[in-house]
C-alpha cells in the first residue's frame, strides 16, 4: 500500500512538471444519469450459449498451446477488427514448459486491445484496465469453463462494444472544443485477455498465471518513450479490473485493497442504482456487501490468488472482481465439468455485462455521450449485417 502510494505521488509529480501548458479547470467528476442507465443495451442473443455471436465461440476447450486456444483468439481479433477497428490490437507472447508437457515449450498468447484519445501519444495515456483470463483448465478432460472465465470475456466484449461509439463522440467534441490539455483527457481504456492463468497439476507460483506473469514482467522492463507521463506500459494501468468466476446466480463481491476500495464502492454504487431502475432482471441480494465499509475495516485474511498478483506486487492498483466469500467459497462449478454455458445463470451474466457497461462509461464520463437505446440497436443490427458480409479474418 505504501509503495503504490508512493507511486501515485510520483506520477502526479510527473504529470505536473509535463503538462508545462494552463490546465483548464477541471470539470466535476459527473455520475452517468438515469436516463442513460436505462438506456444500456443488454447482449440478448448475443449471449446465447449456442449460436450467440460473443459468448458461443469462447464456449469450447481453449487450453494454452490447443487449436481451441488459437480459434478463441481468433474470435476476439474477428470480433476488434470488425465492430471495434478502431482499437488497437496486440499479442504479447511467452513459452513455457508446464508440469504436464514433457519438457516441451508450451506457447501462452495474451490478447491485449486498447483505445487511447486520438491527441495522446502512447506513454502518456492512463488506462481503465478491464482483465479476464481466456484459457481453460486442462483437467477434467472437456473442461469448458463458462464463468471461468468465457462469460466475464463476452461481458467485457459488449461493455467495450457498447461505450465505443460515445468515445468517438466525446473525443471529437473535446477536439472540436480545443478542450483536450487537462489531465483528465489523457484517460484511454484497456482490455486484457490473458492466458494460461490455470495451473495444468496443482496450483504452485509456476504452474499458474503464465501469461499474467510474463505480461506483467515484460510492461514492468518496457519503457515508454522519453518524456512520457508514465515510464512504463506497467504504471500507465490507472486500475486494473480483474472479472473471474462470474457468471453463477447471486455472486458475493468482496473488496480486497483498502487503495482501491473507493473504486469497490463505485461499482457497488452503479449496482445498486440500475437495480433501483429495475433494470437488475436477476434479483437476489446485492453483489458488493462490503460497500459499507470505510477502507480500514475490510478483510485482510481473504486474498483469492489470481491474474492481478504479478501486477499488484508491482504496485498496479487492482479491483478484483471474482464470486467468493469465506463461508460460501467460490461458485458450486467451479473447476467441475458442470461449469458449463448451460450452468450459467444468464440473467446474472447480462446483469454483470450492463454493470460493467455502467462502470465503464462513468469511468471514462461519457454522460452525454451514451446513445439512446434505439439507435444502438439499429447500429448493432448494422454490425451484424456488415459481420455477415465480411465474412472472418484469421489471425
Ligand atoms: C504472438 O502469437 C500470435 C498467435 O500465435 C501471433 O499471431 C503473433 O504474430 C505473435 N506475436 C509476436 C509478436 O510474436
Amino acid at each position: 500500500m505504501h509503495f503504490a502510494y508512493l507511486g501515485l505521488f510520483r506520477q502526479l509529480l510527473s504529470i505536473c512538471l509535463a503538462v508545462s501548458f494552463v490546465l483548464l479547470p477541471s470539470k466535476a467528476y459527473q455520475d452517468i444519469s438515469d436516463k442513460t442507465l436505462k438506456s444500456l443495451p443488454r447482449p440478448g442473443k448475443d449471449f446465447d450459449i449456442h449460436d450467440g455471436a460473443l459468448l458461443s465461440p469462447i464456449l469450447i476447450p481453449r487450453v494454452p498451446g490447443t487449436p481451441g486456444s488459437t480459434t478463441v483468439l481468433n474470435h476476439f481479433v474477428n470480433f476488434f477488427r470488425t465492430s471495434l477497428p478502431t482499437w488497437n490490437i496486440e499479442f504479447q507472447n511467452s513459452t513455457s514448459v508446464t508440469p504436464v508437457s514433457n519438457g516441451k515449450e508450451i506457447p501462452f498468447v495474451n490478447f491485449i486491445a486498447s483505445r487511447d484519445p486520438p491527441w495522446a501519444s502512447k506513454g502518456d495515456v492512463g488506462r481503465l484496465t478491464l482483465v479476464a483470463h481466456y484459457d481453460s483448465k486442462y483437467e477434467p478432460e472437456g473442461f469448458i469453463g463458462a464463468t471461468d472465465s468465457a462469460a466475464p470475456c463476452a461481458m467485457i466484449m459488449h461493455a467495450m462494444r457498447s461505450i465505443d461509439d460515445a468515445l468517438t463522440k466525446k473525443w471529437e467534441s473535446m477536439k472540436a472544443k480545443d478542450h483536450h490539455s487537462t489531465l483528465d483527457d489523457h484517460v484511454g481504456i484497456q482490455v486484457l485477455f490473458l492466458d494460461g492463468e490455470e495451473a495444468f497439476n496443482h496450483w504452485t507460483d509456476t504452474d499458474s498465471l503464465y501469461g499474467s506473469r510474463s505480461l506483467a514482467q515484460h510492461w514492468d522492463s518496457e519503457v515508454n518513450p522519453a518524456m512520457s507521463i508514465y515510464k512504463t506500459p506497467l504504471s500507465s494501468i490507472s486500475l486494473f479490473v480483474l472479472l473471474d468466476l462470474l457468471g453463477a446466480k447471486s455472486p458475493t463481491i468482496i473488496s480486497y485493497y483498502p487503495t482501491t476500495h473507493w473504486a469497490y464502492q463505485k461499482m457497488a454504487n452503479v449496482e445498486r442504482r440500475l437495480r433501483d431502475l429495475n433494470m437488475f432482471k436477476s434479483g437476489g441480494r446485492v453483489w458488493f456487501p462490503d460497500s459499507s465499509k470505510n477502507e480500514h475495516q475490510l478483510l485482510t485474511n481473504g486474498r483469492v490468488e489470481d491474474d492481478h498478483l504479478p501486477f499488484l506486487r508491482r504496485g498496479v492498483e487492482v479491483l478484483h472482481l471474482i464470486d467468493y466469500s469465506p463461508s460460501h467459497g467460490f461458485p458450486k462449478v467451479w473447476h467441475k465439468p458442470e461449469d458449463d454455458g448451460e450452468h450459467l445463470d444468464m440473467d446474472t451474466v447480462e446483469d454483470w455485462s450492463l454493470l460493467i457497461t455502467g462502470y465503464a462509461a462513468e469511468w471514462m464520463e461519457l454522460e452525454g455521450f451514451m446513445p439512446d437505446t434505439e439507435a444502438k440497436r439499429s447500429s448493432e443490427d448494422e454490425s451484424t449485417a456488415k459481420k455477415k458480409r465480411s465474412g472472418k479474418t484469421e489471425l
